[in-house]
């Protein structure tokens, strides 16, 4: 049976018994505390917790949600139990069934047969566990299903009592194993060996919170939730094991092909170690070999499942959070490849494989394959270009750290793999672990920490991101600040509480520095890409200029303040003014961004996604994800796009409404939302321009004003940045380009369209003058080297030439002269020095030249460079026929010229 079948038949049988078919959510939710969702029951949470009522006709749910969990991503194909990407399919009840439905439920769905709608399963093979104490469950199995009692096993808090590993809902649970007979182990049922019995379903009998604690069993229970509550879990690429009859995950029909591919790109063949240990080798040295090849294959495997989904839930590589992890898995994908023999690029053929598989449960892949391929592909190519050199430097490091019998590789090695060469820290320790080394990740993190300090040294003082949120606590969980910014720039608000250095204080003098909690306020905080409005609060014993305001635990407004007159007080009664003129030019610089992103799809496609934007009045920047550089026409249409809907005047609609209505309505960037979120669409011209967005905007597009793009970048591996202005700002910009084109125009006679063209004429011409004087000047000075000879001193019958020759010659052009001067004197012995100045560079270049017949004297040219040099303060060196060098101070000159003939003198003496 296909993956994809069993997902259709779980839904079913749970849609059948009154649940609603609840889409997945995205794998990044916004929740602080989880990186990625990594259970089915995490969208549900605040309806486990009470803090929701569910919007489910009868209070049940059923999905299939996408998982990531990361936390052990090295152990990934070491066995082949860990994935970092799985399906969860859950029933939820909040407040209706509880125990006995959740097992009479799964267990119909796993006995009932093919053609009944169940998975078929033989009952004799299921056992089951439950928590130590609970007989309510045990009993249920026995009674109701007619488990026999030696089928259900008990364990304790780290098996069988579930929680999220946070604060959060938890309780017992029971889990379904399957026993897969003989071949895989002992008999004796999960407590005896969980590799035989392999667990295919948890039910959780959600029904109290916990606390604070670490580990599966260290955390305090606070209390029971409001209801009893289901959370279940099926394992679905466990089921696809057993229903395909298959081995493991990577057997499967989700990622066999890869695996397929994988040898097809590198020429090593999968699957050789379990055949070796079949015959009973799991010790020689072609066993070792062989395993950790398969272990290569699998972490491919895995990885680009898990990178695909991903990218497509709008993760980028990055350094730090999600990105870092993703960034991880790609370049742990790219090594192992090369490692197993692949010499090209492999991203495309298997992420395309994974396309292929993973796009019947997930047809969202199809809409955006071309943008999950440009970002893995990019980040092949960014990472082929230094894994080769940061491979070298890692085994010179490696080898250098073993000559010296050490076993530690220095953070020093390991920073510079990260920061130069690309290599995240993980991939280091791992290499390091595969050569027998461990890295000094403290001090890696120490220069990292250096690293940071220096970047974010200017920005530290404005956010509070690092500081200890503690102080603001009793605020965001009983004062939410309410925003009436949308409507208003000047709102009545009281101050609820006042913080300094990380302190509550009760008031705040002239010239503090503090920041400002308002039950309510007009001020923006800064979010999604907008800063945050400037302006004023004033109250009955003072003002105080607002110079940010950052939002924190989402919900309490911060807004910081220097206290300019008199002081403000909790308590007080203050009139929080935005400046006008700002508003209206951060409303401008944002709406114009959503022109701009508009406008870019309209010229790039679907495939340029948003990766970040930042707009401030009258400046605005959108960072996209593409793969090349745009040209001066696409520029040029992306502005002319986005100004044609100025003109058009359109009305600007914000409209609050489901996650599923926006999409509907074919709203953008959807990533991170979850199933009943409410959404605000930002609507400019009805389909040119609907995006999800929490920002303030103009409310009709030509109030935006001009919109001037100054130009595109690119900000990092397929990643792309424009920048505009908008409003008055992009007239001044524009107002002075003009004034620069009028001079031009006017000071070459010309109109202002064929500057370029004179400005490109002029300088050909100006080129080609340049060649000339210097041709000119060159046959001036070969028809001064008679003069030069001429003139020479003699030593016996050497002839010595010595002479400064006019400013600004090259060194090419004394090696001309010198050439010329032995030349004029034919086979006579004779020495010959020039030395010129160039006052722009402020070099001093000289050189020597020595007829054969000198040299048979004894005379080197490479002599007498080496002997002038500290003249000049230079350096020079050469052969005995010709040296040359270059000094920097030209002061001595002339004493460097005088010198020449005392040297030859003692070389011809000695
Ligand atoms: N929430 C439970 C789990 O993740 C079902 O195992």
């Amino acid at each position: 049976m296909q993956t994809h079948e069993i997902r259709e038949r779980f839904i079913n049988h749970f849609v059948k018994a009154g649940h609603t078919e609840v889409p997945s959510a995205s794998l990044i939710l916004d929740d602080p505390n989880l990186l990625f969702v990594n259970a089915g029951m995490v969208p549900f949470k605040p309806y486990f917790l009470g803090e929701q009522n569910p919007p489910f006709p009868n209070g049940t749910a059923t999905s299939i949600q996408k998982c990531v969990r990361t936390l052990d991503i090295e152990e990934v194909g070491i066995t082949t139990r860990h994935n970092t990407f799985f399906q969860m399919a859950g029933n939820f009840s909040f407040g209706q069934y509880f125990k006995e439905g959740a097992i009479s439920n799964a267990w119909s769905l796993l006995t009932n047969s093919v053609a009944d709608g169940g998975f078929g399963l033989d009952p004799e093979r299921l056992w089951v566990t439950v928590y130590l104490d609970d007989d309510e469950a045990a009993a249920i199995w026995h009674e109701k299903i007619g488990i026999p009692e030696e089928r259900i096993q008990r364990l304790g808090m780290a098996d069988n009592y579930w929680s999220m590993g946070i604060p959060g809902p938890c309780g017992p649970c029971s889990e379904i194993y399957y026993d897969r007979g003989e071949a895989y182990g002992e008999f004796g049922g999960p407590v005896v060996d969980d590799t035989r019995y392999i667990e295919l379903w948890n039910l959780v009998f959600m029904q109290n919170e916990r606390g604070e604690g670490t580990g599966k069993d260290s955390f305090e229970i606070v209390g029971p939730l409001p209801k009893k509550n289901i959370d279940t879990g099926m394992g679905v690429e466990r089921v696809a094991c057993i229903l395909q009859g298959v081995e493991n995950v990577y057997e499967t029909d989700l990622l066999a092909p890869v695996i397929t591919v994988a040898e097809q790109l590198t020429g090593a063949t999968y699957g050789r170690s379990e055949t070796l240990a079949k015959a009973g080798d799991t010790t020689s040295a072609a066993y070792h070999a062989a395993h950790t090849e398969d272990i290569r294959f699998r972490v491919i495997a895995d990885h680009c499942r898990t990178g695909l989904m991903l990218i497509l839930d709008g993760v980028t590589p990055g350094n730090e959070g999600r990105g870092y992890i993703l960034r991880r898995l790609l370049r742990r994908i790219i090594r192992s490849a090369r490692l197993l023999g692949a010499t090209g690029v492999t991203m495309e053929k298997l992420m395309d494989t994974v396309r292929a598989t993973m796009t019947p449960s997930y047809p969202e892949i199809a809409d955006n394959w071309e943008r999950i391929r440009a970002v893995a592909v990019g980040e092949e190519t960014a990472f082929l270009k230094t894994l080769e050199s940061g491979t070298r430097l890692f085994e010179d490091a490696a080898a250098k750290v073993k000559a010296s019998a050490g076993t530690i590789l220095d953070g020093d090695a390991a920073f510079t793999l990260h920061d130069t060469h690309g290599f995240p820290i993980d991939l280091t320790v791992e290499m390091a672990a595969e050569s027998g080394l461990t890295v000094d990740t403290e001090a890696f993190d120490a220069r990292m920490a250096e690293q940071k300090a220096r970047a974010k040294a200017d920005n530290r003082a404005k956010k509070h991101a690092h500081a200890d949120v503690s102080v603001y606590r009793p605020f965001v969980d009983n004062h939410a600040t309410v925003f009436l910014g949308y409507g208003a720039t000047e709102t009545e608000g009281r101050i609820l509480g006042l913080v300094a250095g990380g302190a509550l204080v009760d008031r705040a003098g002239e010239g503090s520095k503090v920041q400002v909690i308002l039950d309510q306020t007009p001020f923006y905080a800064e979010s999604g890409g907008q800063l945050a409005d400037r302006g004023t609060i004033s109250g009955p014993g003072g003002v105080a200029a607002v110079e940010d305001v950052q939002k924190t635990g989402k919900k309490v407004w911060l807004h910081n303040v220097t206290v300019t007159g008199g002081e403000l007080a909790v308590g007080d009664t203050v009139t929080a003014t935005v400046d006008h003129t700002w508003r209206h030019q951060a409303r401008q610089a944002h709406s114009g961004t959503h022109l701009i992103h508009a406008a870019l799809r309209q010229v790039l496609g679907p495939t340029a996604v948003q990766a970040g934007s930042m707009n401030r009045p009258g400046y605005l920047r959108f960072d996209f994800s593409y793969g090349e550089q745009l040209t001066a026409d696409q520029l040029r249409r992306i502005e002319l796009i986005a100004n044609e809907a100025v003109d058009t005047d359109y009305t600007v609609n914000t409209i609050e409404t489901s996650l599923d209505e926006a999409k509907a309505m074919g709203a953008m960037a959807l990533f991170g939302e979850n199933y009943g979120t409410q959404v605000r669409v930002v609507e400019i011209g009805g389909p040119f321009s609907m995006e999800l967005c929490g920002g303030i905007h103009v409310s009709h597009s030509s109030q935006i004003g001009p919109v001037t793009v100054l130009g595109e970048s690119s900000v990092g591996s397929g990643v792309r940045r424009i920048e505009a202005y908008t409003g008055v700002d992009s007239f001044r910009f524009l107002a002075d380009q003009h004034r620069v084109s009028s001079a031009l125009s006017s000071r070459f006679r010309v109109p202002v369209e064929e500057v370029p063209e004179r400005v490109e004429s002029i300088s050909a011409r100006l080129h080609e003058m340049e060649k000339r004087i210097t041709q000119f000047r060159t046959a001036e000075l070969s028809a001064k080297v008679g003069d030069y000879v001429m003139r020479a001193a003699t030593v016996g019958d050497l002839r010595v030439v010595a002479a400064r020759v006019p400013d600004g010659i090259s060194g090419g052009d004394l090696r001309t002269l010198a050439n010329e001067a032995k030349g004029r004197v034919g086979s006579e012995p004779a020495v010959a020095f020039f030395i010129s100045a160039d006052p722009e560079s402020g070099k001093v270049p000289f050189i020597a030249a020595a007829t054969d017949a000198a040299v048979a004297l004894g005379v080197s040219a490479g002599e007498i460079v080496k002997a002038v040099a500290p003249y000049v303060g230079g350096r020079g060196g050469g052969k005995p026929a010709m040296a040359q060098g270059s000094g920097s101070d030209a002061a001595g000159i002339d004493a460097a010229v005088a010198a020449v003939r005392g040297i030859v003198e003692q070389s011809v003496a000695g």
